[in-house]
């Protein structure tokens, strides 16, 4: 497209009007040839769009962005959470800055308006016990979704919203796709080279709730108390009722 500024992100794309998950298909191109760094899979519509643990990310024609980025990151194992840590991030600071709303990250990997959904990031790797053979970057952004339809899409977890229905603001999805994309790529390069404690502070900054009272899920078990921050590790730290400081690497804040 005519407004990239990449370098490497986007370089070479595959582009479909319809397919099922774009994550589905970066993985089989991932695994079956060797596709370039930022090779991106990007669709107007998925009639199997993907959530996190099994959930369904409903992708209406034309209205979102709904894009997986190709990447062979070279980090140890131990740090690939943060990679979702860090897209939430940028995908905060770029919706704030641009749409001039509040954009708020729910650890690790929602981004809410008003406490709404209005992006959901789905990282899926292959690695062995020391290396990450890849990392595919799925992310799924609602833009132009109009209430009517926003209502329509019935879901447990969370109330959908998009950046029209908050601001009143048609987005220009080019646009708005290329400017995300070099930001994407530029907080990539800098997460690859200076890790995750470079976006802490960004990180704090955009997190829904900070100094909130919190409740979160992990595989085992269900933790309440007050939210001071994330570590440079990317985990979440807490202290509860009992003044103890917990610190959780994996699960997810419920609203
Ligand atoms: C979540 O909220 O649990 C994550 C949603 C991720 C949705 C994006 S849209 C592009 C990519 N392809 C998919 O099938 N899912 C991700």
């Amino acid at each position: 497209s005519r407004y990239l500024k990449t370098t490497d992100f986007a370089r070479d794309y595959c582009y479909y009007v319809s397919l099922g998950s774009t994550n589905t298909i970066a993985k089989q191109i991932a695994e079956s040839s060797n596709a370039p760094e930022g090779t991106v899979i990007v669709a107007e519509e998925q009639t199997e769009g993907k959530g996190r643990m099994g959930r369904q990310w409903v992708s209406l024609k034309n209205k979102g962005i709904y894009m997986s980025i190709i990447t062979r990151p070279k980090i140890p194992i131990n740090r690939a959470p943060q990679i979702t840590l860090m897209l939430a991030t940028v995908v905060a600071r770029f919706i704030s800055n641009h749409y001039h709303v509040p954009a708020k990250i729910k650890w690790p990997n929602d981004i809410l308006i008003h406490q709404k959904k209005v992006c959901g990031i789905l990282v899926e790797m292959s690695s062995d016990l020391d290396s990450i053979h890849y990392a595919i970057l799925g992310i799924g952004i609602n833009l132009n979704q109009t209430a009517g339809e926003l209502n329509m899409i019935e879901n447990q977890h969370y109330m959908p919203t998009s950046i029209r229905n908050e601001t009143d603001i048609v987005v220009n999805r080019r646009v708005c796709f290329a400017n995300l994309l070099l930001e994407l790529e530029r907080a990539y390069q800098a997460f690859i080279e200076n890790g995750f404690t470079a976006f802490k502070d960004l990180w704090e900054e955009y997190a829904y709730s900070i100094g909130k009272e919190i409740t979160v899920h992990t595989h085992s078990s269900i933790i309440q108390g007050t939210l001071l921050g994330i570590t440079d590790q990317g985990a979440l730290s807490l202290v509860g009722k009992d003044g103890e400081t917990q610190v959780i690497y994996s699960g997810e804040i419920v609203l």
